[in-house]
């Protein structure tokens, strides 16, 4: 086990099943209700998001000066039995069990008390911010809030570019990888993760100094250096910089052309309504994406069209909600890339557009 790792391999792949199976519940409420399924896939399931609000505004929501019952009390002011008891009537006895197990161990590692952390999640925090982190493959990625935490989906298309990127690495490398709105750099950590040792340079961007700080600390914690004269060792760096500005082309002009263009960019339309806990944590440029949820991809299809920005044969991989495969697909025709393949998600929604430049 790589030694970044900070759970042991039962528990990190325990985190991996439940986080997988509460996205699936999520996805199929979401998508009824009509918000982004990918954005909103992460912790737990709308109705728990939603249990969990009422709990938390019902347990804030006291006239000034009336008494306290035990049951109105803010979280903060309970015992760790009454918010655990709170917690199990908002997301269920078992994932409530299942949560105070990792919220245990999180407070024997001296980080917080347990009543504290029952308290964050009684009031509605992400249970990745509480813990930290999210395992991302075999990565182990460090979270905070507001910067995105990763998902599983992000996740599973991540796996299967590098599978695809197995074999162009096999015929050239190094090759250059650049990451449009990276976030915590999840994805090309783990494509330097997945990919043989010496074959990959990656390169993020985001326009946030907060996840470009994280995304740096990761890259730390998984032991991927930003260069090294080693030839024989994966790189990435995280950049402060905005894909939309008419300057990013110039700003990244010595990293050009490059092979493979990767980028879960916001796609949410800025009319959509998001549960509490996505939109009152998560920074909101990494969610909304105008009234259509589609600015970002038309900014990436203009990079992408100018000449001598992707390498012959360069592949492209772009995020998408489960409703945008055909508009994003024209985009990228119409900028000139060919072989455009939509893939589905774990749950069986168009999630990833995936095409090539010409040779
Ligand atoms: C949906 S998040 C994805 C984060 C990460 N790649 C992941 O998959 O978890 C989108 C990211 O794009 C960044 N972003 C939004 N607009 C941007 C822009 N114009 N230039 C650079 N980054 C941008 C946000 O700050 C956010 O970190």
């Amino acid at each position: 086990m790589p030694s970044h790792l900070n759970l042991n391999g039962a528990s990190r792949a325990a985190r991996g099943r439940v986080h997988l199976e509460i996205a699936r519940q999520s996805r199929d409420d979401w998508t009824s209700c009509g918000v982004r399924p990918a954005g909103c896939s992460l912790h737990t399931s709308p109705a728990v998001t939603k249990a969990v609000a009422a709990a938390a505004a019902a347990a804030v929501a006291v006239p000034h000066g009336a008494p306290l019952s035990p049951s109105r009390r803010p979280p903060r002011l309970m015992t760790s039995a009454a918010l655990l008891r709170r917690l199990a009537s908002n997301i269920g006895r078992e994932e409530a069990a299942q949560e105070l197990k990792w919220l245990r161990q999180h407070a024997s590692g001296g980080h917080d008390s347990l009543q504290n952390l029952l308290a964050k999640r009684v009031a509605g925090q992400p249970l990745q911010y509480i813990l930290g982190s999210q395992p991302f493959g075999d990565l182990d990625i460090i979270v905070r809030p507001p910067v995105l935490i990763p998902r599983p989906e992000t996740e599973h298309w991540t796996f299967r570019l590098a599978d695809v990127l197995a074999h162009k690495v096999r015929s050239r490398s190094p090759i250059s990888v650049l990451d449009l709105g990276t976030g915590t750099g999840c994805i090309p950590l783990l494509l330097c993760h997945l990919l043989p040792q010496g074959t990959v340079r990656a390169h993020g961007f985001d326009i946030s100094p907060d996840a470009v700080a994280l995304a740096t600390e990761n890259a730390a914690a998984c032991k991927t250096p930003a260069v090294t004269n080693d030839r024989r060792v994966n790189t990435f760096s995280a950049s402060l910089a905005d894909f939309a500005s008419a300057r990013f082309r110039a700003e990244i002009a010595h990293l050009l052309p490059c092979d493979v263009l990767t980028s879960n960019p916001p796609y949410i339309s800025t009319s959509e309504p998001l549960p509490p806990e996505v939109r009152d944590w998560e920074d909101h440029r990494a969610l909304f994406a105008g009234s259509s949820g589609l600015q970002c991809y038309d900014v990436i299809g203009n990079l992408l069209a100018a000449p001598g920005f992707l390498a012959p044969d360069g592949v492209v991989a772009l995020e998408i909600g489960h409703t945008q495969a055909q508009p994003v697909r024209d985009i990228l025709a119409a900028a000139g890339l060919r072989d455009i393949e939509i893939w589905q998600d774990p749950w069986g929604k168009d999630r990833t557009v995936v095409a090539r430049s010409g040779a």
